[in-house]
């Protein structure tokens, strides 16, 4: 059995490496697809590189700045399944660095209504794009299109802003970053406004170079089963010794088998839960999750009790000081507004937050990191 076990991990985790290798270059990622791509120093990097941004974004001069780095390229985002945040923060994000943008947020207006196939529909991109930002609903199709693309002469990067149930990436790097933020004391001394107040700059280079997930409880609660933001946020956890996993959610919608058996192969502590009231007290962030009731097959959902799965304003007594309240939004009921005011409601920053990160994953995929680097150390420290 042991060996069978060690057979079957050691073959899953060389399947990761080998799909991991296929969208790198140089030892980098240069398709954003999977979560599993981001060790603890390329996540910390991009921490870095996000507060730079928005110190840097703070000035009219910064601002300029940012805008040459990529005002040579173009990117295209393919973007057929809903989406409010992940769109306009990718789209702000493009402007913070001047990368003009195209969108195809609707396949009806493409070639594909007249039998074309969405394979062809990627080359024909890659031809006048020189990234794909992308979100979709099936599983496994962004990494399929970094396939396609590696096929191709000119071959173009491809983000996954969210695949199906599966995978997102870029939404996972932003809900680290916030809580990064958030359990380091310097809080938002690093989101400097102008170059005076990032005097504060230099705690910014030594934030995330330590452990901040050591003896915090993580809980993600709601529908983990098809919740893709989960299950990409658990993998980037597991960068993390010592924090401790929470999945509360009712049976039917619990998290997956693939994901429990990455978090017990990376020896991370975790508990199954299904009383949201119960855990509270012992939460160090919370990441609330609604109902993903449109991937029912016969409505299935309307039998749960999600009730169990949300947070009202009352359970406020029990909240540690130091609480991360996560949700990557849109919500429904599961979050009471009456908590939004409260230090602990962490989900608008995580908006705005992803703005600044994934203008720190586009900068670093066209290696104009540097460039930013020298920028932030030229004009914001002393
Ligand atoms: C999430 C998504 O699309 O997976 N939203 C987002 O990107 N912020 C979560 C959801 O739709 O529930």
């Amino acid at each position: 059995m042991q060996m069978t076990d060690a057979v079957g991990n050691h073959s899953i985790e060389s399947d990761t490496t080998r799909r991991i290798a296929a969208l790198s270059r140089n030892d980098k990622f240069f398709h954003v697809v999977l979560a599993q791509q981001f060790d603890r120093t390329a996540i910390e990097q991009l921490c870095r590189l996000a507060d730079m941004i928005r110190a840097i974004a703070g000035s009219r001069q910064g601002t300029q700045f940012l805008r040459t780095l990529l005002s040579h390229r173009r990117a295209m985002l393919y973007f057929i399944q809903p989406s409010t945040r992940t769109f306009l923060s990718f789209t702000a994000a493009c402007q913070v660095l001047g990368m003009p943008y195209n969108d195809v947020r609707d396949r009806s207006t493409s070639s594909e209504s007249k039998g074309e196939s969405e394979d062809d529909t990627i080359r024909v991109l890659s031809q006048y794009f020189d990234l794909i930002i992308m979100r979709h609903p099936g599983e496994g199709f962004a990494e399929h299109v970094a396939n396609i693309l590696n096929d191709m002469p000119r071959t173009i990067p491809v983000i996954n802003g969210g695949s199906g149930k599966d995978q997102h990436p870029t939404q996972a790097l932003l809900d680290i970053y916030t809580l990064m933020r958030s359990f380091t004391v310097s809080g938002d001394a690093a989101a400097t406004s102008n170059a005076h107040q990032s005097r504060e700059a230099r705690p910014l280079e030594a934030r995330y170079s330590r452990n901040p997930f050591v003896g915090k409880t993580v809980a993600f609660v709601g529908d983990l089963k098809r919740g893709r933001t989960v299950r990409s946020l658990t993998y980037l956890l597991c960068r993390y010794p010592g924090v401790r996993l929470l999945f509360v959610a009712p049976p039917e919608l619990r998290i997956g088998e693939d994901i429990l058996g990455y978090v017990r192969r990376h020896d991370v502590e975790f508990e199954i839960g299904e009383d949201l009231r119960e855990h509270l007290p012992e939460c160090d962030a919370v990441y609330m999750t609604r109902l993903q009731d449109e991937w029912d097959v016969d409505g299935e959902s309307k039998k749960i009790d999600y009730d169990r799965f949300s947070l009202s304003a009352d359970a406020a007594a029990s909240f540690k000081p130091g609480l991360a309240i996560l949700h990557p939004l849109p919500r429904r009921n599961e979050l009471d507004q009456r908590l939004d005011t409260l230090p602990q409601a962490k989900y608008w920053d995580q908006v705005r937050n992803g703005m600044w990160m994934r203008s720190a994953m586009i900068a670093s995929i066209f290696n104009v990191d540097l460039a930013i680097r020298d920028h932030y150390h030229a004009y914001y420290t002393f």
